[in-house]
């Protein structure tokens, strides 16, 4: 059902729209950029020498935490040479939703903003009301301002909301019109009153907007934070959207083809029948980068790409790998295999699973024949770990459906 995308520094895949557009005006070609999960810390809020800090970076998921001014900095030189027309930024804005963070990461989407590129955001489930926001200036966490449904609305409502054509009245939910026959709904599924989930009101606006829009013969992309779609098999709890089936059959009922969503921190496509849903894998983990849909001038056929940034690659790439290792290594020394073995499958579940995450796994064969998956059908074959990367290597096995 799924097909990863290969991710290079510029890897295409293109597809049509199934979806009309009725206009005889010609338009501009145009181009979207999409930078998910930045969860950017505020200078303010951290020393990396800290104990606190050094903490953190010892037990995350790999992001580039302090590298984050420096990938901003070349976002925003990345976007005033090229100028997209868009730059959406799908949730998960800030770390662990410290207000100040949300405050600093403003002054850069102003400064991107007024060069004339439109920047649409919408807040992920670490934005709102997280309870972990903290000051990592010291030896211990000291906790600070988080952000309430209110504080983002504010804080960042210049970013798509206030200049939308229509919008939810009980969540950052909003339609922006790109042009005559484009619109991009931004569906926010992290209010304090239902997190995860798209509320019925919510719903019910969306609804209303599609049902709009497809009497009219405008196409429409969907930009939700977590996925509208499993992006992977095995895991994908708390990775899609609670009510997720309801939204996609409103999708497909209405002739969306395409939602772009962030969150698992993957870069995958899934695909249901005529809907896909774009996983943009995070900014801030191995490699470093964003996707890019190219809209055709007649804004019928869109192309996806991935573009890297030239800053902090190999660091990026050392530190996902030691994540990976430190998950992967204690399960294996629970088992009773030799250790020069146990190194061999933990290096192995890492590369696979690194692939995985960056989709840059096009073929399996030559990792189904390997020794390494030998020792792991021998020694872990009733896992979940080896589930897992069963699951993986099956699926890139298959043919692409893009
Ligand atoms: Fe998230």
């Amino acid at each position: 059902m799924n097909k990863r995308i290969i991710t290079a520094a510029l890897a295409c895949l293109s597809f049509l729209s199934g979806c009309a557009a009725d206009v005889s005006t010609p338009h501009e070609k145009l181009s979207f950029w999409i930078v998910p999960d930045l969860h950017f810390l505020s200078e303010s809020l951290y020393d990396e020498n800290s104990a606190s800090f050094q903490y953190i970076l010892s037990t995350n998921d790999g992001k580039m935490i302090e590298q984050m001014p420096e990938i901003l900095e070349a976002l925003k030189t990345e976007a005033l040479a090229q100028h997209p027309d868009l730059i959406l930024f799908p949730g998960d804005l800030t770390f662990n939703g410290e207000y100040q963070s949300l405050l600093d990461l403003r002054e850069c989407l102003r400064e991107i903003q007024s060069a004339g590129i439109k920047v649409l955001v919408i807040p992920g489930n670490h934005d709102i009301a997280y309870p972990s926001a903290c000051d990592l200036s010291g030896d211990e966490p000291i906790t600070t301002k988080n952000i309430s449904q209110n504080d983002f609305t504010e804080t960042m409502k210049e970013f798509g909301y206030e200049n939308s054509i229509s919008h939810a009245d009980d969540s950052f939910s909003y339609t922006f019109e790109v042009s005559d026959d484009l619109w991009i709904t931004a569906l926010d599924a992290n209010t304090e009153k239902a997190p995860g989930s798209l509320t019925e009101e919510t719903l019910a606006w969306a609804e209303k907007q599609l049902n709009y829009s497809s009497k009219h013969k405008i196409r429409v992309i969907t930009m939700t934070h977590q996925n509208i779609l499993k992006q992977n098999e095995l895991l994908y709890q708390g990775f899609i959207v609670n009510n997720a089936g309801t939204a996609a059959k409103i999708l497909k009922q209405y002739g969306v083809t395409l939602n772009l969503s962030g969150h698992s921190h993957l870069q995958h496509t899934a695909v249901s029948g005529t809907l896909k849903d774009i996983c943009t894998e995070s900014s801030a983990l191995y490699p470093l980068g964003f996707g890019i849909i190219s809209v055709d001038a007649d804004h019928r056929g869109m192309t996806y790409t991935k573009q890297l940034f030239d800053v902090s690659q190999t660091e990026a790439e050392k530190r996902l790998n030691e994540t990976l290792n430190r998950q992967i290594m204690p399960f294996l020394k629970e088992k009773d295999i030799p250790q020069e073995k146990a190194e061999a499958m933990a290096a192995f579940a890492s590369e696979v699973n690194l692939a995985c995450f960056t989709g840059s796994l096009s073929d399996s064969s030559s990792y189904e024949k390997s020794e390494e998956w030998k020792y792991w059908q021998q020694y872990a074959g009733d896992s979940f770990w080896y589930l897992y990367l069963q699951q993986i290597l099956q699926e890139t096995a298959q043919p692409d459906s893009l």
